[in-house]
């Protein structure tokens, strides 16, 4: 790579594909950070963001990428070589992102990381550590020997919220929607797949649900819930609605709560970042594939039939 070129994927038209192309290096200015990325995470909202479905749109042609790490190399407020994670103010979503070799990241949108972190796991922690905190602490409030049912709990959001449900003393029951993910429920957690999950099934009523499928799986897992139960929702990859009938909801006396991590970032921040220090020690698990960015497709493919087994990350090293 030369000095003046970078690789970037770039995005020309919604509902399309980014195309790898070679591009000037973006030229600092102020209040920005200019950073050689080395991981990018591909996640969801990167999907719904080259669909063009999603609330927040970047004018095209824009390099997706909500979220990445890498080093720094020109900034006012940043030594150079600190490696930081970027993701925020936009970035991905108002402008370009990170799927390059290179981003130019407002400064508020980076953040330092320890040195000698998996630059894989520094652009991907965040997301999933931050909203299985919040889920499980902040909005189901989650309470030492309560049952908690997690959905897509092979995911990087799922197998993070059984982790950090069963450390907060649930007893906690991980879904799953195909067989071949069951071994890749955290052992924290009694392992069910979607289509046997029944009361019988899960041992019983449960006190939570923390669903990151939604559509039919979040349907499915309502009757499982006693009354005055939470229902904290995650994510909604298997489907966007629910249909409610009312009598029945008030008579269920279940609430559905939802988790933003857009609007609980800041309140779970350090909680993230002490997860990070724990999964680097190993004592926490966050499963990551990793794919050149010659093979996005492969990963956008993989992402969208959910087999990928945790986070999808682009390594720009
Ligand atoms: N609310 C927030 O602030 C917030 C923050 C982060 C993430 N999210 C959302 O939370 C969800 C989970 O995120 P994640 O990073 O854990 O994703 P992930 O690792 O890809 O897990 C999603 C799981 O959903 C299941 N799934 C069911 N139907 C699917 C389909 N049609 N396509 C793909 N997956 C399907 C898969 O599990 P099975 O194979 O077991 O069914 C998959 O493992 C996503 O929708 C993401 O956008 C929301």
């Amino acid at each position: 790579m030369s000095v003046e070129t970078s690789r970037a994927l770039v995005l020309e038209q919604f509902g399309t594909l980014p195309r790898l192309v070679e591009r000037p290096v973006p030229k600092p200015r102020p209040g920005h950070t200019l950073v050689r990325m080395l991981a990018s995470q591909v996640a969801h909202l990167d999907l719904n963001v080259m669909d063009g479905k999603f609330g927040i749109l970047p004018d095209l042609p824009a390099v997706p990428g909500t979220n990445g790490s890498g080093v720094v190399l020109a900034s006012d407020i940043h030594p150079e070589g600190t490696l930081v994670r970027v993701n925020g103010k936009g970035l991905g979503l108002r402008g370009d992102g990170c799927w390059a070799d290179h981003a130019l990241a407002p400064d508020a949108a980076v953040t330092p990381v320890p040195a000698g972190t998996d630059p894989a796991l520094a652009c991907s922690f965040f997301s999933p550590a931050g909203t299985a905190w919040a889920a499980v602490h902040s909005v189901a409030a989650v309470q030492p020997g309560e049952r908690v049912l997690v959905t897509g709990a092979a995911g990087a959001v799922g197998s993070l919220t059984v982790q950090v449900a069963a450390r907060a003393g649930a007893e906690v029951i991980g879904v799953v929607g195909r067989a071949a993910k069951l071994d890749h429920v955290p052992a924290a957690a009694k392992a069910v797949l979607a289509t046997e999950m029944s009361t019988e099934a899960v041992g019983g009523p449960v006190d939570v649900v923390v669903d990151t499928v939604g559509g039919p799986v979040l349907r499915d897992t309502l009757p499982l819930v006693r009354p005055r139960g939470r229902v904290a929702l995650v994510g909604y990859t298997a489907g966007r609605e629910l249909t409610v009938d009312l009598a029945d909801f008030l008579l269920a006396d279940v609430s559905l709560l939802p988790v933003n991590l857009m609007t609980r970032g800041r309140e779970v921040a350090a909680d993230a970042e002490r997860l990070l220090t724990e999964l680097t020690a190993g004592e926490l698990s966050l499963p990551i594939e990793r794919f050149g960015p010659d093979r996005l497709s492969e990963a956008v493919e993989r992402l969208r039939q959910g087999t990928v087994v945790g986070r999808a990350v682009l390594d720009l090293a």
